[in-house]
């Protein structure tokens, strides 16, 4: 039997069974209906971006502002995880180890798109981000950025250790800035003894030794301004038993730790040893570019005026070496909205949005021209001297293996510097073989 239909019958049985078509094939994926309803209009995209506590909120809030007011479709939904690279690592890895599809995009460490590569937590980025565009940056970040021929990240910002000093005392006592490591010994004690009395709780020197990842970036300055390495050229052997290295970490042990810093300085991260330092409580103190705005701003420091900064010193016989530091935005693999991450990534990855950061907030841009800027330049001056510092600052192992791997380093530096007593050589032994473990479960070549 075959159903007969009046003439208005017939029109609404043809509209619905068109309609039920429509709404099926909708239901299949992406069709010219699907496409053609500008739903962003009436709901913009959220995207989720996950990132570490910023050095410099205030920049942050308005360089978003910035994209939003540009992009009335998209708005940003910012996740703040702690300012310590190790712990955000964590947060951010258990996030993409659930395969979580409300993160969208997140800030990498320079030292974790081997491993979200590997893993494929993060999208190659290839198409959006070729070479001809990669040419633009800095060599080190965009390096750090490739994983067996594919790129992952595109390079926010570029960091690299720097020695910042005290130029009144350091002019009141007729020093320079010291080249060595020797020199900024001399210098440091001679100062403090000869201020004891007026300022008896000046320290020679700030750094970061709490255990975490800054201090294998401190570590590897040491290590490697002695002429030593934290793993062989090819990147398969661990090399911190050779004699430079050891010879390094005793002087760290016996000269800093015990000497000129504090012993609370083995619980410092980034934020404690700047405080020490502006707050006037230190000759010397290391670290990255952003430390220059806080410095040379009255409402955070007390020694406005007063600072120089420049490379970090060096063994007699070695070089100067500086940690590559950074990061990189990074789209999430789970993510619903790659199209919208990458519009935001390019926003803020733009000449004029690190233009930005670097005068509010001397961030040091991953862009090259910006180098030749004036603005820039006269907020950093010492920008100019630095190119050179950044285009050659020295990467941690480039491995998917790195967090394990850090995590020895850490233990074992860790552990060296806060009990005098341990055998510096036999625990390098001992990290060198557990650090060639997991080495050798790896791809030798992450190119
Ligand atoms: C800075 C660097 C980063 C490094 C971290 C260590 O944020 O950019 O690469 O791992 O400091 O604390």
């Amino acid at each position: 039997m075959f159903p007969c239909y009046s003439g208005i019958e017939a029109i609404f049985f043809h509209t619905m069974k068109f309609l039920i078509i429509l709404v099926v094939i909708g239901l299949l994926g992406p069709t010219p209906f699907t496409f053609g309803t500008d739903r962003s209009e009436d709901r913009p995209t959220i995207l989720k971006f996950v990132t570490m506590k910023p050095d410099q909120a205030k920049a942050w809030e308005e360089a978003i502002g910035r994209f939003e007011r540009a992009y009335p479709s998209i708005q940003i939904e910012r996740e703040i995880a702690p300012a310590s690279s190790t712990a955000y690592h964590d947060l951010l890895t258990q996030k993409l180890k659930n395969r979580d599809p409300s993160m969208d995009l997140f800030l990498m460490d320079v030292i974790w798109p081997a491993e979200f590569a590997a893993a494929g937590w993060a999208l190659p980025i290839d198409k959006q981000f070729p070479p001809s565009e990669q040419a633009k940056f800095l060599p080190g970040p965009i390096q750090a950025g490739i994983y067996q021929g594919h790129i992952y990240g595109m390079p926010s910002r570029i960091d690299s250790g720097m020695l910042y000093y005290r130029i009144d005392l350091l002019e009141k006592y007729g020093f320079t800035p010291p080249q060595t490591w020797g020199e900024l010994v001399v210098q440091a004690k001679t100062i403090v003894e000869g201020e004891k009395d007026s300022q008896p709780g000046l320290r020679g020197y700030s750094g970061q030794f709490k255990q975490y990842e800054g201090l294998v970036c401190n570590m590897l300055e040491f290590v490697g301004s002695h002429n030593g390495t934290l793993t062989s050229e090819d990147g398969n052997r661990s090399t911190l038993a050779s004699p430079q290295s050891i010879q390094a970490v005793t002087f760290v042990r016996e000269q800093m730790i015990n000497q000129l810093a504090t012993p609370a300085v083995l619980t410092y991260q980034e934020p404690e040893s700047l405080a020490v330092f502006v707050q006037g409580k230190a000759v010397f103190h290391r670290n990255w570019p952003y430390a220059w705005g806080i410095v040379d701003d009255p409402r955070y420091s007390k020694v406005v005026g007063n600072v120089g900064v420049g490379p970090l010193p060096h063994f007699s016989k070695g070089r100067k070496v500086s940690a590559l530091g950074g990061w990189l935005y990074g789209i999430s693999t789970f993510s619903p909205h790659p199209e919208e991450a990458w519009k935001f990534i390019q926003f803020m990855t733009s000449a004029d949005i690190q233009k930005y950061f670097a005068v509010k907030g001397s961030l040091a841009p991953s862009r090259i021209a910006l180098y030749r800027d004036r603005e820039v330049l006269e907020t950093n001056p010492q920008y100019e001297s630095f190119l050179p510092v950044f285009q050659t600052a020295t990467p941690r192992p480039r491995t998917p293996a790195y967090p394990i791997i850090s995590n020895i380093l850490q233990r074992y530096f860790s552990r060296v510097l806060a009990f005098p007593d341990t055998d510096i050589l036999k625990e390098a032994q001992i990290a060198d073989q557990q650090i060639n473990r997991y080495l050798a479960l790896v791809h030798p070549n992450p190119s």
